[in-house]
Parts: C-alpha cells; structure tokens; sequence
C-alpha cells in the first residue's frame, strides 16, 4: 500500500523543511490500525511544526498534523475491524509521533476513538483538538457546579479556534457569555453571532492594577495564561471557577492568592493531549450532541490539501486565516 505524507525533515542546516514523500507500507504491526485519513486540521502547534518556527517536533523525520479522522483500512488491534469511522486527537501524534498529514496513518489502537454518531470524519476535524479543549474546558466547569442561572462567564480568545466553539457551545447551553478579544471593533459582529451577550476589550480588564478587582464571573475559559488569566482570576466571583487551557497571553502566571482565599475561586487545569479515553469518549459525544449543525459550516473557512500546507501554515501564523481550515490528505 502506498502512503503519501508531508514529512518534517532535517535541513541539514540545523532547521527542518516539509517535503512531499511516497513510501510503500508494510502491514499494521501488533496493536496498530491503519486509517486511511480523509480529513485532518490545521492547529496553531501544526502551523509551528511545518514552517519549523516552533519546538514542537521532537524527533527527525516525522509526519505533523495533532488530528486525524477516516475510515479504518486494516487492522492488527482486534476492537478495530475495516471500514469503521474513527479519529485520533493528541497523544503526542505530529509531535513525538507520525500524525495525520498522510493518507494512510498507522496509529496505535489504544489512541483510537470510533466517530460517534451524528459526526463524520470532516465534522470531527473541523471541531478537532479546539474542539475537544472547549468541551473538556465546559464539563470541568460543569463539575465545579456552574449553572447559566450563576452569572455571566467570561471566554478568553474568543475569535480563535478553543474560544470560538467555547463560546458557541455555552451560549447555546443558556450561559450568558461575554467575550474578552483583543480587536473588540474587528471581531464584534462575529462574536456575536457566536452567541456572545457582551464583547470586552482586552485592554480594559488588563488596565487594573488592584489585587483583587470587582467580583464579576462565575466562570471563565481562559486560552491565554499570563496577565490575562491574573486579570481574569481577581475579577471572578465568589466560588467562581477558571477553566485555564492556554498561553495565548504568556506561559508565565504571576499572580496573588486573594481569589482562592478570600473567595474560594477555583483554576482548572485543562489538557486535551493525554486525557484519558473515557473523558475525551465522553466529551466528543458531547460535542456529537450540543454542536450545532450550522456551527460546522459557520467555523470552517477553508480546506488545503497536502501540497498546500506549507504556504497555509505559514498564514495562519502570520494571523491571515480565521476560522478552521480542513485538511484533506488525499485530495
Ligand atoms: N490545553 C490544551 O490541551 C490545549 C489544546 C488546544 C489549544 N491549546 C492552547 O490554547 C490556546 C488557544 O488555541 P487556539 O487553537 O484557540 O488558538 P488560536 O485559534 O490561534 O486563537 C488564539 C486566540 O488567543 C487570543 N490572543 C492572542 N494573543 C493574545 C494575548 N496576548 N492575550 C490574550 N489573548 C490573546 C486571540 O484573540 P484576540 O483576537 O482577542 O487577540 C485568538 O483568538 C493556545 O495557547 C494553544 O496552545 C491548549
């Protein structure tokens, strides 16, 4: 069987370079599923893998691409039979492992989820690790107890891919939801059409310089860490909760603990990389539930093939894409 893959490999110049490569595959070892992938999605740590401007591949050469979705083509792990749909998400594939940018992935059973019903393999792709982060971010939220009828929840990042399908998700669940963006002119309108109540600019929660602000959040989604998540900490509500997934902002968090101990504030920590099988089983059947049918055609803004990687990765980077882009192997 041929596969077709963009790999990542040495430059010989002490950088990495993408090239187009065909090799013929051996069959699946013990444990391992070939998927022939039909769509996979192109996420910020993706762009940084294939333009070679970030540290995410960790070892040479090596197929990027986090997501992958399609059909089972053969099978040495005796749960997965031929011609079931299933994705993977994670788990270090197109970073320490061969990820999705093929069309035939051998990926190991154990990594393997089969698309639940009312997804297919190009809805899956469209929500991806964005996806699964969202809902992950809403049920750590839901566990601390927080219902619409608390107050207003705050979500961070919420033109980008995480933030986007946050917010749709809890405005559609009857959570009254603000947006905080950094562009509140630019992006007004499409966060509202999200679902979001109120846009508020970035620069305005950043400008406090008090320990503790008003208490205003009963819960937050929070994509950025840095001054953003300090912002966001001292300004929510008593037993308020933060679902802290991202460093959009900075990976440094300098804060003070007045929210934990004068109001019982609680930070979740959110990872969509090695959650366990059953929390990211039961969060992508969640999303198969609650994501709106609109919502695929609404975030997906584009798809690429393998050939067009390179140049796509490189602008969403550069901040020229918006929305999810669709990445189809075997176009
Ligand atoms: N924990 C996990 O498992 C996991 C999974 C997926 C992603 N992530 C992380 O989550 C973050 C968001 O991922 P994504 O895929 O949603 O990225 P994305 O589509 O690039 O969106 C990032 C968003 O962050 C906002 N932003 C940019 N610079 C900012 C700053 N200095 N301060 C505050 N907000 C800023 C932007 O909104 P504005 O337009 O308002 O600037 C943008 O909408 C990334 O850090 C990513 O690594 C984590």
């Amino acid at each position: 069987m041929q596969q077709r893959a963009l790999i990542i490999e040495s430059d010989g110049q002490g950088g990495t370079r993408p090239q187009l490569q065909q090799r013929e595959l051996a069959l699946p070892r013990l444990g391992r599923v070939r998927v022939e992938v039909s769509h996979s999605g192109l996420n910020y740590k993706d762009a940084l893998a294939v333009t070679g401007r970030g540290r995410i591949v960790r070892r040479l050469p090596l197929i990027p691409g986090i997501d992958l979705a399609g059909v089972v083509s053969a099978s040495a792990d005796p749960r997965f039979v031929p011609g079931q749909t299933v994705l993977a998400t994670g788990w270090g594939l197109g970073e320490e492992f061969d990820g999705g940018y093929t069309n035939q992935a051998d990926v190991a059973g154990d990594q393997l989820l089969v698309i639940p019903e009312g997804l297919d393999p190009a809805k899956a792709m469209t929500l991806g690790t964005a996806g699964l982060t969202a809902m992950l971010s809403i049920m750590a939220l839901e566990q601390r107890g927080i219902i619409p009828e608390d107050g207003e929840i705050l979500i961070s990042g919420a033109s980008g891919g995480v933030g986007s399908i946050a917010l749709l998700l809890l405005a559609r669940a009857g959570y009254r939801c603000v947006a905080l963006s950094g562009r509140p002119e630019a992006q007004g309108d499409f966060l509202r059409r999200l679902g979001a109540q109120g846009v508020l600019d970035r620069a305005e929660l950043l400008a406090s310089k008090r320990p503790l602000d008003s208490a205003r959040w009963a819960g937050a989604v929070d994509v950025a860490g840095g001054a953003t998540l300090h912002a966001i900490l001292k300004s929510t509500a008593y037993g308020g909760s933060v679902a802290a997934c991202g460093l959009a902002d900075s990976a440094e968090l300098a804060t003070n603990v007045f929210p934990f101990i004068l109001r019982g504030v609680n930070l979740l920590g959110i990872d969509s990389v090695h959650c366990p099988v059953h929390r990211r089983s039961e969060a992508w059947h969640r999303l198969a539930r609650d994501f709106p049918e609109a919502g695929y055609a609404f975030l997906r803004t584009g798809t690429v093939g393998l050939e067009g990687l390179p140049a796509a990765a490189a602008a969403l980077l550069d901040g020229e894409l918006h929305g999810r882009w669709l990445v189809e192997p075997g176009r």
